[in-house]
């Protein structure tokens, strides 16, 4: 992909309000479980797949959904007339469109940047990373952030299936649990 491309697709995530970092973290992880893996796969697809697979969750997009849906599809509705927009085949945005439709669904599809995007984003739950992440998705509400943090372990691990991609996991589950267990002896019950 292009510099100027990249660029153009960063300034649109941030119009959108959307997790710019989330999704530069996606994408370098993705690359490298590729590289460790020995996955083959198309740069602008990645790329663009990795950026783009939340956007439903965008507060661009947020508003227009009720409160249960499912972002990944959601996001996979949203993606051809993005993807458009910049110059994407329509070969290449049916592999965009799976690889956001399963991102957090097991085993579905049938593409490595699927494959790819899943594990780096289930990687990007877990550990450290997820602490960081609930507390600012519900500042202030330490009971809301123990809650979703108890969760992450059963919702991202069953996702990674990448060899690397579990030995980056592996470590972070570790990290993660061992957070919850102190985090729940120091609050005392007062969370
Ligand atoms: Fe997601
Ligand atoms: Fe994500």
């Amino acid at each position: 992909m292009t510099e100027g491309m990249l660029e153009h697709i960063e300034a649109h995530i941030i119009r959108m309000e959307g997790n710019l970092m989330h999704g530069r973290r996606v994408l370098l992880l993705s690359k490298l479980i590729a590289k460790k893996d020995g996955l083959e796969y198309d740069d602008d697809i990645l790329t663009f797949a990795a950026y783009f697979h939340d956007v439903a969750a965008y507060p661009y997009y947020r508003k227009l959904f009720s409160a249960e849906f499912d972002h990944a599809l959601e996001s996979s509705r949203l993606i051809p007339e993005l993807a458009r927009e910049y110059g994407f085949s329509d070969i290449k945005i049916e592999i965009i469109v799976e690889a956001t439709r399963f991102h957090n669904k097991a085993n579905m599809g049938i593409h490595n940047e699927t494959k790819l995007i899943r594990n780096a984003d289930g990687v990007d739950y877990l550990g450290y990373m997820a602490v960081a992440r609930d507390f600012s998705k519900f500042p202030g509400d330490f009971g809301k952030v123990l809650k979703s943090l108890k969760r992450r372990k059963d919702q991202f691990f069953p996702l990674i299936d990448l060899p690397y991609a579990k030995e980056l996991a592996v470590p972070r589950v570790k990290e993660l649990e061992e957070f919850i267990r102190r985090f729940e002896e120091e609050c005392l019950g007062v969370l």
